[in-house]
């Protein structure tokens, strides 16, 4: 666990990217399919995503594959996405591993039925010594979620008197949160045209810079990507400074 928060980062490069993979039902429902298609269909762009990540050594990148709210849809909906998880899993995490891909799923994993949750288990396992890119995968996440989760283990420590009040800080805080040990969000891309964070990680994306894309997910892949990279080449980042102290620092 990472005890400070990374300093400022003013590269051109990301180190973390995070994905909201937004569009694959109107994909879908476009060419008259089942929504569930968009979703299988969206398999593919993940692959794409991972693949130019390890080219362009991102350190980490963090993907929303299915919200606290996405509990919401049609049963049928949610059935079938549970069911592509369990697939995926079994299906790529060959590939992960050969590709030195660290697998973790962050989310409240214990609403999944056991089956889903050993298959989890199992795969962060197969892929826990790989040291290349950092792949988070979002699964009954909420960043709302995140933070009252990160505040509840430390009142648990206050109680236990393992933690003082005057301790409980933005450092503290950070360290029990999802993705503690990995570097902030530098880089929020949402796909599908809509313009929010939607529960995303609240707290990690503090000083992201915002990209979205009209691209709907299952099209997303190299030109969007490139597109997405160079803006935020282009962006100043200033973490509070004026852009005078950015670009010319003392
Ligand atoms: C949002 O599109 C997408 C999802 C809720 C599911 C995303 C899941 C995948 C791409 C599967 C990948 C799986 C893993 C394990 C990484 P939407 O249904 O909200 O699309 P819409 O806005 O067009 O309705």
């Amino acid at each position: 666990m990472s005890e400070s928060f990374s300093p400022p980062y003013l590269g051109t490069k990301p180190r973390h990217i995070a994905i909201i993979m937004d569009g694959n039902g109107r994909w879908a429902e476009a060419q008259g399919q089942p929504r569930v298609i968009g979703h299988r269909a969206g398999v593919k762009s993940v692959r794409e995503v991972v693949r130019i990540c390890r080219e362009q050594n991102v350190e980490a990148l963090t993907l929303f594959a299915f919200s606290s709210e996405n509990w919401s849809r049609p049963a049928r909906e949610v059935q079938l996405l549970m069911r592509l998880f369990m697939t995926v899993l079994r299906r790529e995490i060959k590939l992960l591993k050969q590709s030195n891909v660290r697998l973790r799923i962050v989310g409240d994993i214990s609403a999944f039925d056991d089956k889903l949750q050993q298959r989890i288990r199992d795969a962060e396992r197969m892929t826990a010594e790989c040291d290349g890119l950092m792949l988070n995968v979002a699964a009954n996440y909420g960043g709302r979620w995140d933070i009252a989760n990160a505040a509840q283990q430390m009142c648990k420590l206050v109680q236990q008197g393992e933690l003082s009040i005057d301790q409980v800080n933005e450092q503290t805080m950070h360290r029990f949160l999802s993705l503690a040990s990995q570097p902030e969000v530098d880089l929020l891309i949402r796909t599908g045209g809509e313009q929010r964070i939607s529960n995303f990680l609240l707290w990690q994306c503090a000083y992201a810079e915002l990209f979205f894309s009209d691209v709907l997910w299952p099209d997303f892949a190299d030109t969007a990507m490139a597109e997405a990279l160079e803006c935020f080449a282009s962006r100043q980042r200033r973490f509070g400074l004026t852009g005078d102290q950015v670009a010319n620092p003392s």
